[in-house]
């Protein structure tokens, strides 16, 4: 069992290592950086088809779901064009405005679960034309969509996703290239830089997992605590809600992410000396903004747990804890701070004697409403 495990005590932790050989594979065939060009073959649409596209619904549940609420910020700043991310269970039995302008895209891990393939079947059935980003070939939603970005995550056995999620995000950056490349929003030099970047990504996350022992000890600090609060803004907030889904989901611990901006209309009453506050503040156009929040949670008593950019000498002065992610261009930043918070989910779960890999009352694939 050690060896399927690659010599891990556990899949996810395991899961979590292979990111960068994921992302890597995931990008792999589909650039060609020369041009700024990106492939996208299997998405089976011409140019002029996704030139029509006046608006994208993304359909995703869970850590898919974070994916896609990060897919926004991509698909919105690099492509001008309006996007909205839709949790399907709620998608499915709503009256949904969608029709032949639009591209729905489910994100999938599976490619099974329920509530997706169903929000999916009621785009294409309103006229939409549909994708999906997916891991799993050939599975239920791959073959509906009419296009697919397969991820190449490789199987996810870890009940909590992790690998699946960051390469969900590097097939965002693929199709938001592609897409801004064809309407004209992406120049050759920009395409050509933003595949510069993306192509270094996997050595960033390798750069960013040696945090990994620094992530243990300060888990030894905080496994005993009740609650946990998650903040970041822009693309950081999904980053803060994936934070927490992982900790609830393995820890058992509660846990809620907040747009960093949103503290002081509620959660900001919850902050006392028991309360570890991770702030998601990489140096980024949020950074400013991020900090003076981050301050009034110090100004409570509250415990920062800050994720933030190496070499932050302004951060590592106020924060009780910082975890340090590598220097990036801002696209890369939401995947990079995933990573600390991964394994502080993980390492708490471990010292609270969890069932890292199979955590009670959850499923890795729900095919069931
Ligand atoms: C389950 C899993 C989650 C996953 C979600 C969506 O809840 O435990 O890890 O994010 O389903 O799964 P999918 O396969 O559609 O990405």
């Amino acid at each position: 069992v050690m060896a399927e495990k690659g010599g891990f005590r556990h899949f996810m932790l395991k899961e979590i290592f292979e990111q960068p050989r994921a992302i890597a594979d995931t990008i792999a065939g589909q650039v060609f950086e020369e041009e700024g060009a990106v492939f996208l073959d299997e998405l089976k649409m011409t140019d002029d088809e996704l030139a029509q596209v006046s608006r994208v619904v993304i359909v995703a549940c869970g850590t898919s779901w974070h994916a896609g609420l990060v897919g926004k910020f991509l698909l919105e700043d690099l492509c001008r064009l309006p996007v909205e991310v839709e949790i399907a269970s709620e998608y499915r039995y709503r009256n949904p405005v969608v029709g032949e302008e639009s591209l729905v895209l489910a994100i999938s891990q599976s490619g099974e679960t329920a509530d997706t393939l169903a929000a999916l079947r009621e785009a294409k059935l309103r006229g939409a034309r549909t994708a999906t980003i997916c891991n799993v070939v050939g599975s239920s939603i791959a073959r509906e969509a009419h296009g697919v970005i397969y991820t190449h995550a490789g199987p996810e056995i870890g009940v909590a996703s992790t690998k699946a999620f960051v390469t969900q995000l590097a097939a965002l950056h693929l199709l938001a290239i592609r897409l801004g490349r064809t309407v004209g929003t992406i120049s050759r030099e920009k395409g050509r830089e933003l595949i510069g970047s993306l192509v270094k990504l996997p050595g960033l996350v390798e750069e960013t997992l040696r945090i990994a022992p620094v992530v243990e000890a300060v888990a030894r600090g905080c496994h005993h605590a009740r609650d946990f609060l998650y903040l970041g803004r822009g693309s950081c907030y999904p980053v803060a809600l994936e934070g927490a889904l992982k900790l609830k989901e393995i820890s058992y611990i509660h846990a809620e992410g907040y747009p960093a901006g949103e503290m002081k209309h509620g959660p900001i009453a919850l902050i006392d000396e028991q309360m570890p506050v991770v702030v998601l503040a990489p140096r980024n156009a949020h950074y400013e903004k991020t900090i003076s929040n981050m301050e009034e949670v110090i100004a409570r008593g509250g415990r920062v747990i800050a994720v933030a950019t190496e070499g932050d000498d302004t951060l590592v002065a106020k924060a009780e804890i910082m975890l340090e992610i590598p220097e990036a261009p801002p696209e890369l930043l939401p995947i990079l701070a995933t990573v600390p918070l991964q394994l502080l989910a993980y390492h708490v779960a471990v010292l609270r004697g969890n069932d890292v890999d199979q955590p009670r009352n959850l499923a890795k694939s729900v095919t069931v409403e």
